[in-house]
């Protein structure tokens, strides 16, 4: 099972932006992507560190740490040192409302 939650209101999050948000004790970045939502756990998967603040090119993700690069729609690891995916949220929108998906 699983549910959406309302993260964040669209306005919050212009394109080419990435909003940090904390729900239920997990640590969230979402992504807009030419008017996409992308949303993706800010933990890199080779340290442990936070991962979104990373420089951002297409949809690859490059940890700040170590430079580790993670696909923002997959959390695939997608170059050394992290060998694991780390973990993406389906997204979907509801008027103005950002919703994400999260497990039980
Ligand atoms: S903590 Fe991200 S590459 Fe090392």
């Amino acid at each position: 099972m699983s549910r959406f939650v309302s993260i964040a209101k669209t306005s919050e999050i212009p394109p080419g932006e990435r909003a940090f948000y904390e729900v239920e004790g997990i640590y969230i970045a979402v992504f807009n992507v030419g008017g996409t939502y992308y949303a993706i756990e800010d933990a890199c998967t080779h340290d442990d560190g936070p991962l979104a603040e990373g420089d951002l090119h297409g949809f690859e993700l490059e940890c700040p740490r170590h430079g580790a690069r993670f696909d923002i729609r997959t959390g695939d690891a997608l170059s050394m040192p992290a060998v694991t995916p780390t973990g993406v949220f389906p997204v979907k929108v509801d008027g103005d409302d950002i919703l994400i998906e999260l497990p039980d």
